[in-house]
């Protein structure tokens, strides 16, 4: 949710900082703005909308060698230009991003900020006035006041502030927002992901909560909010420039779906040895044995792949498996077993409502496992445990291949587990081949696109509303499917557990509604999700079947190969996601941004 970024001692500072935000764009895209700062002479320009009407308004007036950028997802005021960041104070002379909510702002304006103009809504507006006034009111130095600010600021926050009187150091903190800092060669970067500096280093200094950073062009300071330094190692980030493009592609989602197969083999790749057997973290595997109950908690499509994973898990381990929608638990736990373990599923590893989750959970000393895209992310650091996805920068905000990857590398995890029990379902579940299978079924669904392309079109095209139904682990893989479906297309879809229809829901059902069902392999699930679909036949509904091949019947629209149960929620998502993409392209819509959405959710 909102990208960052900083430069400074480069003079192309203008042109770091616009092919940052354009890397950045997909977490936040209602807003953005830069303020280039070179002796004397100061540039901000700012624009509602996209990085592209922003670069449209930078002129060859705006360079120098320091400067900010933002490209903003609103939490506090409308997306205008005035609210838009960076922010500056009373004077002007202070200037500052930030990505987070600053909770007691209010609170600021009110005590500390009588008499000053402010232009915009924002919450971030009030922490650079704040910060001005205590150098131009109070005269304290620059660096006492933004520490005296960060003691008085509560809430999530990545800043990066500059002096334009003294732009030669930014100025950095961070508190359970994400932020980096990029080592360049005589310059140096902040941002709040990689892969906004990849084109110019492969070295980063992670910032950890509550650190303040003096980034200058030739040295990090990096110390705590009572001043005391703080050492840090530098990292490589294994990321290359290819891996953020979007190539041939129009849209990153179309890329990232057809990368499914890829992200299977490099799974197995990592998650067995030579000989092809299993291998997970012994560790892992421990705590998983000694935890009387697994207890999942994500948001969104990472909640969905937790379903899934729930009956392989509970079958391999013999542990019970209870899902949780993170925004909820963070507040309130419900009354957990005796000896629970915490599995975190996230995607981008920052999403703000998981993060609450874990820090509950290990100040009751709780174990924890993320399971997440992203090393060094921040569920990562804070979990007791790690398991990476391997499934490449997913950049469309609609997640597609991260859902597969999360029950794939979850199926790493029962297996391992099950096999170190002794239980005989998962001696006999031979992963690496299953999942090979699953590989090579990904792909010839990738090359039936025409064929979904063309049902979509008959189907989707100008309805208002949607279902997606489905009983077991085909319910779980319907409310994915609708949530993708949604979050792009704008058409309002639930995603139902079939036999559930009749007890209501069904009355939604007119002529010429879409009812997309999905049957796996499961004869008998399916045999009762058929009796559904000729309920809603009944009732006027055009159906679409995505069935597997052992349970198909003539009429069916998508016909899958067969593949093992516990794994069919990775093979019966993929004509979803192309559905969900199909749907969209039709509709005229922009399949990477959808509006009022981004990437990764940073704020509660
Ligand atoms: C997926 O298409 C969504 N954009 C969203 O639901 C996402 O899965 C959710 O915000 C969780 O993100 P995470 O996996 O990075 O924690
Ligand atoms: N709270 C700030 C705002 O509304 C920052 C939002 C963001 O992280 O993009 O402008």
């Amino acid at each position: 949710m909102c990208g960052i970024v900083g430069v400074v001692g480069n003079s192309n500072a203008t042109d770091i900082l616009i092919q940052g935000l354009e890397k950045l764009e997909y977490r936040g895209y209602d807003s953005a703005g830069i303020f280039v700062a070179n002796a004397g002479d100061a540039s901000l320009v700012k624009s509602v909308g996209r990085i592209a009407d922003l670069s449209a308004k930078i002129d060859e007036n705006v360079q120098g060698t320091a400067g900010i950028g933002h490209t903003r997802w609103a939490t506090h005021g409308k997306p205008t230009e005035n609210n838009a960041h960076p922010h500056r104070s009373e004077t002007g002379r202070f200037v500052l991003v930030h990505n987070g909510v600053i909770e007691n702002y209010l609170e600021i304006k009110e005590n500390y900020l009588e008499g000053h103009h402010l232009l915009g809504q924002t919450d971030t507006e009030i922490a650079v006035h704040l910060i001005g006034k205590f150098v131009e009111e109070e005269g304290l130095s620059v660096l006492e006041a933004f520490k005296k600010a960060l003691h008085i600021i509560e809430g999530s926050y990545a800043f990066a502030l500059l002096d334009s009187e003294n732009p030669d150091l930014i100025y950095v903190a961070k508190n359970k927002s994400p932020l980096l800092v990029g080592l360049g060669e005589g310059y140096n970067m902040v941002c709040s992901d990689a892969m906004a500096m990849i084109r110019e280093t492969n070295q980063f200094m992670e910032i950890h909560d509550k650190e303040l950073v003096l980034v200058a062009k030739d040295s990090i300071e990096v110390q705590d909010y009572e001043g005391n330094p703080v050492e840090r190692e530098s990292y490589t980030a294994e990321l290359d420039l290819s891996d953020i493009g979007k190539g041939t592609y129009p849209y990153y989602m179309l890329k990232e779906i057809d990368e499914q197969p890829t992200v299977m083999r490099k799974l197995i790749q990592a998650y067995t040895d030579e000989n092809n057997q299993v291998v997970v973290d012994p560790e892992i595997i421990k705590a998983v044995q000694e935890a009387d109950r697994l207890y999942i908690l994500a948001a969104g499509t990472s909640y969905h792949a937790g379903f899934a994973t729930k009956r392989m898990l509970e079958e391999l381990t013999d542990t019970p498996v209870e899902l949780g929608i993170s925004s909820e638990w963070g507040y309130k736990m419900p009354l957990l077993s005796k000896k629970p373990m915490f599995i975190l599923i996230s995607q981008s590893g920052e999403t703000a409502d998981s993060r609450q989750v874990l820090v509950k959970a290990n100040a009751m000393g709780i174990p924890s496992l993320t399971v997440t895209n992203v090393p060094g992310s921040t569920l990562s650091r804070e979990a007791s445990y790690t398991m990476l996805l391997h499934a490449g920068p997913e950049i469309a905000v609609a997640s597609t291949k991260a859902y597969t990857a999360q029950i794939a590398t979850l199926a790493f995890l029962a297996k391992a587990v099950g096999q170190a029990n002794g239980n005989e379902a998962a001696k006999n579940f031979d992963l690496v081949h299953e999942l090979s299978i699953v590989a090579q079924n990904i792909e010839s669904t990738l090359s039936e696109k025409d064929l979904i392309d063309d049902k979509v079109r008959g189907l989707l095209e100008t309805t208002r509303n949607a279902f997606y139904i489905g009983r077991g682990q085909d319910y779980y893989v319907a409310m994915e499917a609708s949530l993708k479906l949604k979050e792009i297309s704008y058409i309002q879809c639930e995603g139902f557990a079939a036999g559930e229809l009749k007890h209501g829901t069904i009355s939604l059902i007119e002529d010429g509604t879409p009812v997309i069902a999905l049957l796996s392999s499961d004869e008998v699930l399916a045999s009762h999700t058929r009796g559904n679909i000729s309920e809603v036949i009944a009732r006027g509904a055009k159906v679409l079947t995505i069935v597997e091949e052992n349970v198909a019947k003539e009429d069916d629209d998508i016909v899958l190969t067969q593949v093992h149960p516990y794994l069919s929620p990775i093979s019966m998502v993929v004509p979803t996601q192309l559905i969900a993409y199909f749907a969209t392209l039709h509709r005229g819509l922009d399949v990477d941004k959808p509006r009022n959405l981004a990437k990764s959710v940073t704020v509660e």
